[in-house]
């Protein structure tokens, strides 16, 4: 079949988004929603899982006026001095959201809600994230200490929150308008000490639906599971889980997370899957005598969805790969619990079963791609990458010694000589803090296969932005491009010695600096690249959320439809002729950019393992120790300013005269609902 092309998909994407967003006020508002026109803005939904819930919710609208935080010493002072009787929405830089700070201004009982203005400058280090992130569901949870992966992290996205918390980031021309006239607005009520009416307000609208758990949530369906689609994809095509060939499996992270979700830039969380890419396409170009399905092993590579979440992606994959599958029905039809086209299987609900021709069994080694080329870092003239194992096995140390290397990076627009070390992370001081929190650890849980974590850190995250809205790829110079291209380039290498093949026709891969940048400027900087319009992306702003999103069966992120494009291209083993939605393609192949292939590349469920849905879609929690992170649903969440007059206004529904309401519908839309595409069996 046909899939849409991307332009397509976006302009789906956006219609869907829209007809989502349902109805934007409540009947007794209806003055209101004609006096303020309404919009989506960017709210820190609450989030659930099998033991509670974290994040924002507000049970009523509410209101207070607007005051302004700077900096540190104005939380001080908030707490200490600011006039009683009246509740207060604090604006304040995002850098300056700590559990501590938030704590004290809830603490004054004169909180209506917040807004987070994200900075302009970049801060010193800022990581809501716990201190290790996921450890919980990972192949150490239960084992006393963990190690801190992420000591800068301070836990604010693990908490909950009885009042709103809105965000907004100069990422349009739009939001550049709305913050200055916030900053108007907070210039007044400053120059008037607070006290002096009138005052502008903002009203909160951000009503979550869900509470208590996700358990509660799905059976009052008011939730829904945060996930996506994994995509894998070979070079051999007609790969079985019969045909007695070893596996070697290469994996990455797709998704990425900050704070607030529609802010998920992902800049270095991304480093890694642009290293993967930059990996296939490498091995793409090897002649045929030498190429890849000659070698005596299978290479897949997956690039997981909803990581960040209990590792929804590895895990599931892991699940699925290590149990029989049997598929109770199939329908050519859309199924109320199935609700994809043709469907390889209907329940369970799967749109395709080609992962059965991956033998778990048969996996021999697995190699990971983290965080590559510190991009939130101006790049030096030196790299370090390290390779982190769960223990000093011969088994371990040999694949290690396989990826262990040096090299001079080469020039790539100016870059510096980059001088690149691949070593082991437990090497030089002997300690071994295991692996990091990583895809590996779902399989290591039910196999022990030799496995290495590669990433550019040795004892502690490189990335100092983890999980935020600063890790954006706003900082990397040609240095830090030309250091990935390297580690990608020794890479390469050595996943195609690991899968058999010669050292000396491994001399002739190459990563392509050009692409590894490309991809890097698109993913992190300008979606509207002219690599990713050339295969029909086209969007209004320039980045995009890698936030997993919620799981939808018919629904594809922004992230994999790109790389199932380029995978495609990349591992076809034939292409031929013309195609288009209504020219289609034999079976077995489909129709990427015209062109008809047939290429195993694939996608794969990501929803935590704790989840599961019945035959007619309708999720539950099934283990409640594994993951079960849900969203909650909302109708519309949104602030308003409006001036009052006089204390007495303060807090109620009708602001005198319009001053504006906030945020950037489309564009919201765009980034939260990533492409829609309808997944397709072969
Ligand atoms: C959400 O919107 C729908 C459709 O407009 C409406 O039927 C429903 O009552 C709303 N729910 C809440 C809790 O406001
Ligand atoms: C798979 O294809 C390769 C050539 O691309 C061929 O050498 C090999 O025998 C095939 N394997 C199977 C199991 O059909
Ligand atoms: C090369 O570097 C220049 C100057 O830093 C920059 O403007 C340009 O976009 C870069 N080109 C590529 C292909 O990265
Ligand atoms: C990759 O490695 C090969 C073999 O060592 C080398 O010839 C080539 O220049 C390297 N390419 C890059 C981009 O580093
Ligand atoms: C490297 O990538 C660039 C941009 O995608 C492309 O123009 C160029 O032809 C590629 N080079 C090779 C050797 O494939
Ligand atoms: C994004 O890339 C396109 C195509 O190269 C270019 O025309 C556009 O100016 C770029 N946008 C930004 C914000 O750099
Ligand atoms: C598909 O291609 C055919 C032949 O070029 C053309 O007649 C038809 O209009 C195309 N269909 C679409 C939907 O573009
Ligand atoms: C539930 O999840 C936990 C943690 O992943 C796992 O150890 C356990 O085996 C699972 N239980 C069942 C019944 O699958």
């Amino acid at each position: 079949m046909v899939p849409a092309t991307l332009a397509l998909a976006l302009a789906l994407a956006l219609g869907a988004g829209r007809a989502a967003a349902q109805g934007s006020a409540a009947q007794n508002m209806y003055l209101e929603a004609s006096m303020y026109q309404g919009f989506d803005s960017s709210p820190c939904p609450r989030l659930l899982t099998a033991s509670g819930a974290v994040g924002s919710t507000a049970l009523s609208m509410p209101s207070g006026t607007l005051y302004r935080v700077l900096a540190q010493s104005d939380i001080d002072g908030f707490v200490s001095g600011a006039p009683s009787g009246v509740q207060y929405a604090i604006v304040m830089p995002t850098s300056l959201a700590t559990p501590d700070n938030i704590a004290a201004l809830r603490g004054t009982g004169k909180l209506a809600g917040v807004i987070l203005l994200v900075d302009t400058a970049l801060p010193q280090a800022f990581s809501p994230e716990s201190k290790c992130p996921n450890c919980a569901f990972g192949l150490y949870a239960g084992q006393g200490n963990q190690y801190n992966w992420n000591p800068k992290g301070t836990g604010l996205s693990s908490l909950s929150f009885d009042f709103p918390i809105f965000s907004m980031s100069a990422i349009s021309a739009q939001s550049a308008q709305n913050i200055a006239a916030i900053n108007e607005a907070l210039d007044f009520n400053a120059q008037r000490g607070y006290t002096k009416y009138p005052l502008y307000a903002m009203q909160f609208d951000e009503l979550m639906f869900a509470a208590q758990d996700s358990a509660t949530c799905l059976r009052r369906g008011n939730c829904k599971p945060i996930g996506g689609y994994s995509i894998w994809t070979t070079f051999s095509t007609n790969m079985t889980a019969t045909d007695n060939k070893p596996v070697v499996f290469v994996a990455s992270k797709m998704d990425s997370v900050a704070f607030i979700h529609d802010f998920s830039w992902g800049g270095a969380q991304r480093s890694g899957f642009v290293g993967m890419l930059g990996v296939i396409e490498a091995l793409s170009r090897l002649p045929a005598a030498t190429a890849m399905p000659t070698l005596p092993k299978h290479v897949v590579f997956a690039a997981f969805d909803a990581e960040s979440w209990a590792f929804a992606g590895s895990q599931r994959m892991v699940m699925d790969l290590s149990q029989p599958f049997s598929c109770r029905s199939v329908n050519d039809q859309p199924t109320s619990g199935c609700r994809i086209t043709g469907a390889a299987c209907s329940s369970p609900c799967r749109p395709t079963t080609d992962f059965t021709r991956i033998s778990f069994s048969q996996i021999e080694s697995f190699i990971e791609l983290d965080t590559l080329g510190d991009i939130t870092r101006p790049g030096g003239a030196t790299a370090n990458y390290y390779l982190h194992v769960d223990s000093l096995s011969t088994k371990n140390t040999n694949l290690i010694n396989n990826f262990r290397a040096t090299a001079t990076a080469p020039i790539f627009n100016g870059s510096q000589p980059v001088a690149v070390s691949i070593s082991a992370a437990a090497a030089s001081d002997s300690t071994n803090a295991r692996l990091p929190p990583s895809s590996a650890m779902a399989f290591l849980a039910k196999r022990d296969i030799p496995a290495v974590v590669l990433s550019d850190y040795q004892t502690e995250y490189s990335n100092r932005f983890f999980g935020s809205e600063f890790d954006d790829g706003s900082q990397w110079t040609a240095n830090n491009v030309a250091s990935i291209c390297a580690a990608a380039n020794i890479t390469a290498r050595g996943i195609y010695k690991q899968a058999g093949g010669t050292d000396a026709n491994a001399q002739a891969i190459s990563v392509n600096c050009t692409l590894i940048g490309q991809l890097l400027d698109c993913f992190t900087r300008n979606v509207t690249c002219q690599l990713l319009r050339s295969i029909g992306v086209g969007s209004s702003t320039s980045l995009f959320s890698g936030y997993s999103s919620v799981y939808f069966p018919d629904r594809v992120g922004f992230l994999a439809s790109v790389a199932n494009v380029q995978m495609q291209t990349w591992t076809s083993s034939s292409t031929f002729g013309f195609c288009n939605s209504t020219v289609p393609c034999p079976k077995s192949y489909q129709c990427i950019s015209s062109t008809c292939m047939l290429s195993l590349t694939r996608f794969h469920q990501a929803y935590g393992t704790g989840l599961d849905a019945d035959d007619s879609g309708v999720f539950s929690v099934v283990n409640a120790s594994a993951g079960t992170w849900t969203e909650s649903d909302w109708n519309t969440s949104r602030v308003r300013v409006f001036k009052a007059p006089s204390l007495l206004y303060q807090g109620m529904q009708l602001g005198v005269g319009l001053v504006l309401t906030l945020g950037t519908g489309a564009f919201t839309w765009f980034m939260r609902k990533s492409l829609v595409r309808r997944t397709k069996r072969d």
